[in-house]
């Protein structure tokens, strides 16, 4: 079984605190919690160093890779080049990447398989804009986002992990109610059962989660883990989400 799991993204921006301090505050993490942080490109080094210095238990994670093996693609960064680098995740498909770098659901699918391919864990984030909600279609663009993705994939791995982030909660201070959050990644469950029964599901919730909300959210048994933007720039606030995540020990992902 696979364990909660708690990942900050960092997008552009680092935590003012400084990298130095904000792993330093971080060297006691709960037992028992997967943690992973994505710094931009250019800080995965001085960041490992960090975590290697302290000993923290912390994994690295990228805010995306390409869909290509190597080549003449300027400003692209491939997989293997990542595991190269020592990074375990890599978060694909975010909602600001598909709005505002035109990446849609095939070409998420293609990234996905590189980093499948090379190795790497890939969080892979689908979500609804508000107008989606409202119009009660929010299950068929998930299925969509998921169905998509999966046709450019050999296979799906053994374990998968996706990120439910509702677009209309991200960075926005309005997150998704825990039972509508519930409710949507049992959803999500059914979908991917339909594809794979063999894959092992973990489903993170991301949009706005913050010490003061992430309690409520992990009692929900279908929440598995949390995907923090704002929150994780601090060390204070990302040290208390993952203290408020400790009861989702008990929380198993069940099988997809
Ligand atoms: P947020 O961002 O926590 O600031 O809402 C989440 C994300 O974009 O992954």
């Amino acid at each position: 079984m696979t364990s909660p799991l708690l990942v900050a993204n960092w997008k552009m921006n680092l935590p003012p605190e400084g990298i130095a301090e904000f792993v330093a505050a971080l060297t006691r993490l709960p037992e028992g919690i997967e943690v992973a942080v994505a710094p931009p490109f250019p800080f995965l080094g001085t960041f490992a160093e960090e975590i290697e210095g302290r000993g923290a238990r912390i994994e690295r994670a990228a805010q995306n890779c390409s869909d290509r093996e190597s080549g003449a693609f300027t400003g692209e960064v491939s997989a293997a080049m990542l595991r190269q680098a020592g990074v375990s995740h890599v978060i694909l498909g975010h909602s600001e990447r598909r709005a505002l770098f035109g990446e849609d659901n095939r070409l998420v699918g293609r990234k996905l398989r590189q980093a499948i391919g090379e190795g790497l864990i890939p969080i892979f984030c689908i979500g609804e804009d508000e107008e989606t909600r409202e119009a009660g279609r929010t299950a068929a663009l998930l299925e969509r986002q998921i169905v998509e993705a999966a046709e450019e994939m050999e296979n799906l791995p053994d374990v998968l992990i996706i990120a439910y982030e509702p677009v209309w909660a991200i960075g926005t201070g309005k997150n998704a109610s825990p039972e509508m959050a519930a409710e949507t990644h049992a959803g999500i469950r059914r979908i991917v059962g339909g594809i794979s029964h063999e894959t092992e599901l973990v489903i993170l919730y991301g949009g706005s989660v913050t010490p003061d909300n992430a309690a409520s959210l992990a009692a929900q048994e279908e929440i598995n883990g949390f995907l923090v933007g704002g929150a994780s720039l601090s060390s204070e606030k990302f040290g208390a989400i993952a203290r408020a995540m400790r009861q989702m020990e008990e929380n198993q992902p069940a099988e997809g």
